[in-house]
């Protein structure tokens, strides 16, 4: 198979062929079972095939397929509305024709460069925003060979806060301020940048989660310097953090915020939700043609409907609890393990590499081969691996999970 496929998506161990799946549990058709913690694309919040969600796909497909934006789907409204009802207060506006995290982060991006008329878009070092020439071009991952994919390049970059990131700094709070003067004086020194984005939780460059007084005080940097606010939420809403949105757990509302992944719990959809002065784009602007898919906005208006009435806070808190205690108890029988980083249901093992006998991408393979899906971070490169299983994880597979990442390990 993998003659045919290009190499970005061709398996780079061996295939498995997965035959059946619900809620946190996969079977491949040797009938081997696997505990999935990365919610498969880190985006299965409510797990796979869940019941509800798959009648309320069926019930829209038997009214009608699909809709051009010629024609309003009931969904399509009914979920606008309701995301602008849980939006942080502010965010009046919203834009759902669109179907992955890179569309709206770039309806991000063309907002605020329309409404300041200024191009440059500040990013950090380390970041994933997406895989159009675009979104790799804000990504701080590629920084050092973004040019050759082409997008805009109308980007610059500053420092995450910690010191894994701002080795001179000794503590986070001293990394925090570091980041902020970096920025600070990158918003004074130019006179070309319209907006500043960040992932609340940056998942990918290895789950670091960004304070609440860290986020208060980009919030009031970016108010004074008259840039557009960006969280790219696309990681963080819709349950992970037993609220809807990062930006509820912080206390800080953004001027624009962008989600998609678990929007839909496996379906595709994406949307960016605004303060009203970005609504800036016309028709032809930034629609795309299966944005706001009628079957999506049906799923994810039952998606939201289930996470309303199953006490979310209390439900991640309770899960939250139960992981941290098993990873902390891994740190302790394993000292090659230099830390564990995350809050809510999204964590990271982050390997001391050069202490493990196993590197981080070893213990991924025999993990797989015990029967876990676990997800590896750094853009697969680094010593860490995430975990994010989805928020209807029972405490029986997370007890077996965790037995089965310490065979992989040992
Ligand atoms: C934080 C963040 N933003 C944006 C994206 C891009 O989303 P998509 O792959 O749906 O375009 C991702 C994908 O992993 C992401 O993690």
């Amino acid at each position: 198979m993998d003659k045919i496929l290009t190499k970005n998506i061709a398996p780079s161990n061996e295939e498995i062929i997965i035959v059946k799946a619900k809620g946190s549990v996969l079977w491949d058709k040797k009938g081997k079972d696997y505990i999935d913690f990365s919610s498969q694309t880190l985006n299965l919040n409510l797990g796979q095939s869940h019941p509800l969600l798959i009648s309320a796909a069926k019930r829209q497909l038997a009214k009608y397929s699909f809709l051009s934006s010629r024609f309003m789907s009931t969904p399509f409204l009914n979920l606008a509305k309701t995301l602008v009802r849980l939006a942080p207060k502010g965010l009046t506006k919203v834009n759902l024709k669109l179907t992955n995290g890179s569309d709206a982060n770039e309806s991000a991006f063309k907002r605020a460069r329309k409404y300041h008329k200024k191009p440059t878009i500040v990013s950090f070092y380390f970041s994933h925003l997406g895989e159009t020439s675009e979104t790799i071009s804000a990504s701080g991952k590629h920084f050092k060979n973004r040019s050759y994919i082409g997008g805009s390049q109308c980007f610059a970059f500053f420092h995450p806060p910690h010191p894994d990131f701002i080795p001179s700094a000794k503590s986070i709070a001293e990394a925090e301020r570091a980041s902020l003067t970096e920025l600070s004086e990158l918003l004074e020194k130019r006179g070309d940048i319209c907006g500043v984005i960040v992932e609340p939780i940056m998942v990918n460059a290895g789950v670091y989660v960004l304070s609440p007084s860290y986020l208060k005080s980009l919030r009031g940097l970016c108010t004074r310097c008259n840039v557009a606010l960006i969280f790219d939420e696309v990681q963080t809403a819709f349950g992970w953090l037993g609220t809807f949105f990062a930006a509820d757990k912080a206390g800080v509302t953004p001027d624009i915020l962008t989600v998609g992944k678990a929007l839909a719990s496996g379906f595709p959809l994406a949307a960016v939700l605004m303060k009203e002065k970005y609504d800036v784009l016309e028709y032809g602007e930034d629609e795309f043609t299966y944005g706001g898919h009628p079957v999506s906005c049906a799923v994810a208006l039952k998606n939201i409907e289930i996470l309303e009435k199953m006490n979310l806070a209390e439900t991640v808190l309770e899960k939250e609890t139960f992981i941290k205690n098993l990873l902390y108890g891994l740190k302790n029988d394993y000292p090659f393990i230099k830390e564990v980083r995350g809050t809510g249901l999204i964590w990271v093992i982050d390997f001391d590499e050069k202490k493990s006998p196993r590197s981080a991408s070893e213990i991924y393979d025999r993990a797989i081969k015990n029967g876990l899906i676990l997800r590896k971070s750094k853009d697969g490169e680094g010593s860490a691996l995430v975990i994010k299983p989805a928020v209807t994880v029972s405490f029986e597979e997370l007890t077996e999970g965790f037995k089965r990442f310490r065979k992989a390990i040992e």
